[in-house]
């Protein structure tokens, strides 16, 4: 009989699938090796996806099993590596390609996490900010705190809590969400990209990937709050979130100045079409504190009337109240603190700025003034 050839070897090989992936171990980039020997002695060097995999005795039987039918085969030898952190990714590519998709849990009924959207209708207006003093501000209160940051334009959030240059840690087809100093969990749409001085292009059914990655492939646990930064906009992002998850609630953020105002209603009444609920607006940046006079003299840097104009329009348009939660301050440690990833709520609660955030935090778990007609019931699920 004449020695078998690496075709039929790998046609073998190709109908063994992996027990856990349900997939054909070729495809998965788990066979390292193949060595025929003129006598018809068959090698082959399998990788497994994580060292002590509980699936090796059955993949080690079923590929003995295929190569050895292949006539021509005298004997079959399997060696068991291990996948290298790379090529676990490359794993992980292949399955995020195809339909393999993961639930995401904060989809799923009875899920208790209160997802909330923060959406702004351009950039500059305070939205990282908002949302990630929020986030503080709700760790705070002893809830359990994740942030998406599904800005493609900006992806500032990281930075904004101290882990510009973390890389979140893979453990198989999981990722787990960047555990930052004040106890609250991120992960940015800028950390999926291959490098970090990647340039790519976030678009369509790629974006819709990578927001659904977010959701699903991390790791969060039980979470009492998930929030997420949007871009700015009426873009992509908003509509794949409005099907992934047309439970969320959406708090608008502007500034009080006209043109501002004029996009963020753009931007509620797309949620709104999507199906979420818009819960209220945040108006920043809404005046500065004189210098001279104090807290009674208040400088209306840029304008007036922004926040209300927003909340008056969305009220009327979708027949609820979309009520202003908050007017937050210029504040120039605000700003500070984000550039150096503390953010105010943290590094100067008393500032004012910070006290307006913290009254927004309480406003949105329910502990403080009550949004009209609305019961959000959160209670810690922190266990020990
Ligand atoms: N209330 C505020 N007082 C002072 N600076 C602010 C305030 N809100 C935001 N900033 C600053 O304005 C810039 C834009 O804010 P950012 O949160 O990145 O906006 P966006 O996410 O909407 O693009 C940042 O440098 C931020 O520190
Ligand atoms: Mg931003
Ligand atoms: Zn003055």
């Amino acid at each position: 009989m004449s020695t078998p050839t690496r075709e039929q070897i790998d046609v073998a090989l190709a109908g063994v699938n992996d027990p856990e992936i349900k997939r054909p171990i070729t495809d998965l980039g788990m066979v390292e090796s193949v060595e025929i020997a003129d006598d018809g002695a068959v090698q082959v060097t399998i990788l497994l996806t994580v060292a002590g995999c509980p699936m090796k005795d059955t993949i080690n039987r079923d590929v003995t099993a295929a190569v050895s039918a292949v006539p021509g085969v005298t004997s079959v030898g399997i060696e068991l590596g291990v996948m290298s952190a790379e090529q676990r990714a490359g794993l992980q590519e292949i399955l995020r390609g195809g339909q393999a998709q993961k639930e995401i849990p904060f989809a799923q009924a009875g899920s208790l996490t209160k997802v909330f959207a923060i959406a702004s209708g351009k950039g500059g207006v305070g939205k990282s900010s908002v949302t990630v003093n929020l986030a503080l501000a709700l760790a705070k209160q002893g809830l359990k705190v994740g942030v998406v940051d599904a800005d493609i334009y900006g992806h500032s959030v990281p930075a904004m809590l101290g882990v510009a240059d973390y890389r979140p840690t893979q453990v198989e087809d999981m990722i787990m969400p960047v555990p930052t100093p004040s106890g609250v969990s991120v992960i940015s749409i800028g950390m999926l990209k291959p490098r970090r001085d990647q340039v790519v292009a976030w678009r369509g059914p790629m974006l819709d990937r990578a927001l659904v990655q977010m959701l699903a492939d991390v790791y969060w646990g039980d979470l009492d709050v998930l929030l997420l930064d949007l871009p700015p906009g009426t873009g992509d992002v908003a509509i794949s979130l409005g099907q992934h998850l047309p439970g969320a609630e959406v708090v608008v953020v502007t500034t009080p100045q006209e043109a501002a105002a004029e996009v963020a209603e753009r931007a509620g009444t797309m949620a709104s079409m999507m199906h979420q609920r818009v819960i209220g607006v945040v108006e920043n940046m809404s005046f500065l504190e004189c210098p001279h006079c104090g807290p009674e003299h208040q400088l209306e840097v840029f304008g007036r009337g922004g926040g209300d104009r927003v909340a008056g329009t969305l009220s009327q348009r979708f027949g609820y109240d979309v009520p202003v939660l908050g007017r937050i301050p210029l504040d120039l440690s605000l700003r500070e603190g984000g550039d150096v990833g503390k953010p105010i709520v943290d590094a100067d609660p008393t500032a004012p700025a910070a006290v307006v955030l913290t009254e927004i935090a309480e406003r949105l778990s329910g502990r403080g003034r009550g949004l009209a007609g609305m019961q959000l019931g959160l209670t810690p699920t922190a266990k020990f």
